[in-house]
């Protein structure tokens, strides 16, 4: 479908978005490797989570939601032999080949247009050297074959920050024979180290080297999946740009290694800050308070930031278009290999609101604050790049169309009634 979004005079409420996209996919996949139950409340209702439960109820677990809305992962064994459709989920693929590497004899791994153009063998090349076998299609894309067996721990330096490839490996690492250690080049988000510790696996951090001892079991265990700060960035920056906004998004996933948007915003003069601490969850969570600013331009190249906020640069573009002066990003490539070229994706859309963009083969330059006006977009096929639109839309003169934003729910199935509620 099209979505019309028109200029809105400003937004105002409270928002608790879904649960945090890459939290939901871990609980699932580890509580289906662990004895013991896995009760997570607050799973996020994005369509790549339910692909995760399909591929994990394929591999032959019980994954089901119980009456209080709670969604409990059974003790189960694993079929030797199976298939995964992953859609469009880059997650469900990754990490679950590296769990198919240490607990399948064969399994068949595919995804839709987009997934099989994405690059898989940054998690097949360390899987074989752990003893699996791994037949990729063009020698780079799924649909894949897994053969896998008697692996054993290697050393691993990451070549790029992933934490898509590092998890396939540390899962791997669980079954594998002796101690597995991924080194991170750049840092990257670390939920499945958290979740990992929490169960009880043999996990050490030491600065950038995280290993882990293969055949320690771990345990299910209750969690609250907080809110996804990727899909409360939308919000952040839409209540930035549009005057006179003030949005409340409460119990929001804040951990250091996803939050690096937020500080960014904060150094280009937006007020974004966390109101409220959540004590005893398992990642921590805050209420993020935002109101509508005046922005300055900024220049990204560290890797490090980059990587934290590497799904929030669509809708940071969004706000360079309206901050004073130019905002320069590089050290992004990876925005090249994600659900769309996002590079590709987010210069062509926004110039056809009117923005100055300028592409490189690793980032963007964005001089501003130009006036948007609204024109047809196309989502790419990709959820981030509908949202961040959407939000363009808000502020630009006349009416945006966003092609097929039902592509959305790949994250957020709620989002533009969440963001309807906001408008005023
Ligand atoms: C994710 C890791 C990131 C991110 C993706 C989710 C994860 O991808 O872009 O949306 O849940 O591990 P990479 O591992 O390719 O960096």
């Amino acid at each position: 479908m099209t979505r019309a979004i028109e200029r809105i005079s400003r937004l105002e409420g409270v928002i608790k978005v879904p649960g945090d996209k890459s939290i939901s996919h871990r609980a699932l996949i580890l509580g289906a490797m662990a004895r013991g139950h896995q009760v997570i409340e607050g799973l996020s209702e994005a369509v790549d989570v339910a692909t995760t439960a399909d591929a994990l109820r394929a591999m032959g677990c019980f994954v089901e939601v119980m009456p209080d809305g709670r969604t409990m992962v059974l003790p189960k064994v694993l079929r030797s032999e199976f298939s995964i459709d992953a859609g469009n989920s880059g997650t469900t693929a990754r990490i679950l080949a590296g769990v198919a590497a240490a607990r399948a004899t064969r399994c068949e791994i595919t995804g839709d247009a987009s997934l099989c153009r994405r690059p898989m063998l940054r998690v097949a090349e360390p899987l074989e050297r752990m003893g699996a076998r791994i037949t990729l299609t063009n020698g780079g894309t799924l649909p894949a074959v897994v053969e896998g067996g008697a692996l054993h721990g290697i050393e691993y330096e990451t070549p790029l920050a992933s934490a898509q490839v590092k998890s396939a490996i540390l899962l791997a690492g669980l079954s594998a024979d002796g101690t597995t250690t991924v080194i991170e080049s750049t840092p990257s988000r670390d939920h499945t180290e958290i979740m990992l510790r929490a169960m009880g696996a043999a996990l050490r951090r030491d600065g950038n080297r995280i290993s882990v001892d293969g055949g320690t079991p771990i345990e299910g265990i209750t969690l609250t999946v907080p809110g996804d700060f990727s899909s409360a960035a939308f919000f952040m920056v839409a209540a930035l740009l549009v005057p006179g906004s003030q949005v409340m998004l409460p119990f929001t996933g804040i951990n250091p290694r996803r939050i690096a948007l937020m500080t960014v915003l904060q150094k280009m003069g937006g007020r974004v800050t966390i109101e409220g601490l959540h004590a005893g969850q398992l990642e921590p969570a805050g209420d993020i308070a935002v109101a509508s600013s005046e922005l300055q331009a900024i220049e990204i190249d560290d890797p490090a930031t980059v990587a934290s906020m590497i799904d929030e640069i669509p809708i940071l573009a969004v706000a360079a278009t309206q901050a004073q002066g130019r905002t320069v990003i590089h050290g992004a490539g990876e925005l090249r290999h994600k659900e769309s070229d996002r590079i590709e994706a987010m210069t062509t859309n926004l110039r056809a609101l009117g923005a100055t963009v300028e592409a490189f083969e690793d980032g963007f330059a964005i001089q501003g604050p130009t006036p948007l006006r609204g024109a047809t977009v196309s989502s790419f096929g990709d959820h981030r790049v509908a949202m961040a639109m959407a939000v363009a839309g808000l502020i630009a003169e006349g009416t945006t169309h966003i092609e097929n934003d039902e592509i959305v729910s790949i994250s957020y199935p709620r989002f533009f009634m969440d963001l309807r509620a906001l408008a005023r």
